[in-house]
């Protein structure tokens, strides 16, 4: 029997407008349209292992106000155990997203009912972790949560995948309960120490990689977007996936697609490398569409998409 990956982290709101491009800071820019979509690194993670058909339970908080109903029902929809997704007073977590004709965006987070998932709800839920074949996690939820869950995995030997978005300092402690962690390059810059408009290319990638092993995780990959990924493993495995081309037309939550085909893929028997393919493949076809949930493919998507790349 297939164990579930169960995700513990942040269910958004998106409120997202589509310009020309992203603004400059101080700048004005008349938009295009005006959408909202359902959200959060965490619930996007959820909805899109739901969609590859894998069982998979969330772990979070949606506010007492109107979304949060409507937040709980999409991800039920997609195939997501929503039991332990409790309520808090409040406002649910809302992002608002700028996004461009490039399909480039940037994003502010309100975490709202997200900074109230706290370690006494981990504990709560231990019976759901345990039972896990991985758990996924990311960083708009309480630092204290998610080393909370690190410590989880680590004693109950629960191999434990972290998304470390929005980047920040992470605790020595925390990075040594790792079996992955997944920075996209601008996360990368900031856990690696880079200047914010230094290039990440293939070989900073691997020096990257190197110096992030040598903090604790055993494995990583680090996200390039259109570059495709870096993947290195404790087995010492140093190999740049490369990416598929597609037109983005969003690239929203692609990074979340990629978590959740990777994970699908490792659990489903998948070698690192074919599974970092499978994930490029989820994440490509997530960017070919707008909105964070809306754009996460079905298991028959994604093959049929390999079988034409
Ligand atoms: O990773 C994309 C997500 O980041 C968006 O859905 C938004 O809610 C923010 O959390």
């Amino acid at each position: 029997m297939r164990k579930p990956i169960v995700v513990v982290g942040s269910i958004n709101l998106d409120l997202v407008a589509a310009a020309e491009r992203v603004p400059l800071p101080g700048e004005t820019l008349t938009g295009r349209t005006f959408s909202t979509f359902h959200g959060g690194k965490g619930a996007n993670q959820a909805v899109a292992v739901g969609r590859l058909g894998y069982p998979v339970s969330m772990v979070g908080k949606v506010g007492d106000d109107s979304f949060g109903p409507e937040l709980k029902t999409a991800l039920r929809k997609a195939g997501v155990d929503v039991r332990a997704v409790g309520t808090a007073k409040g406002s649910s977590g809302v992002a608002l997203i700028n996004i461009g004709d490039d399909g480039q965006n940037n994003i502010v987070v309100i975490p709202g009912a997200n900074g109230r998932l706290l370690p006494k709800d981990i504990m709560r839920s231990s019976a759901l972790l345990r039972k896990a074949g991985m758990l996924l996690t990311q960083l708009e939820i309480p630092l204290i949560t998610v080393e909370t869950i690190a410590v989880f995995a680590h004693k109950n030997k629960i191999p434990l995948m972290l998304d470390p978005a929005p980047a920040r300092e992470l605790p020595m402690g925390l990075l040594k309960c790792l079996t992955w962690i997944t920075p996209n390059e601008s996360e990368t810059r900031i856990l690696c120490g880079l200047n914010s408009n230094e290039p990440v290319t293939p070989g900073t990638a691997e020096r990257c990689a190197d110096l992030l092993l040598a903090r604790g995780p055993k494995n990583v990959v680090i996200k390039m977007g259109s570059q495709g990924a870096f993947l290195a493993t404790a087995a010492g495995t140093r190999e740049m996936i490369p990416p598929f081309a597609v037109k983005a037309v969003d690239s929203t939550a692609a990074g979340d697609a990629f978590n959740a085909g990777f994970a699908v893929s490792l659990l489903s028997g998948a070698a690192p490398v074919q599974a970092a393919r499978y994930a490029s493949a989820v994440a490509a076809i997530s960017v070919t569409r707008m909105g964070a949930q809306p754009s996460m493919p079905s298991a028959r998507d994604v093959n049929r998409f390999l079988k034409s790349h």
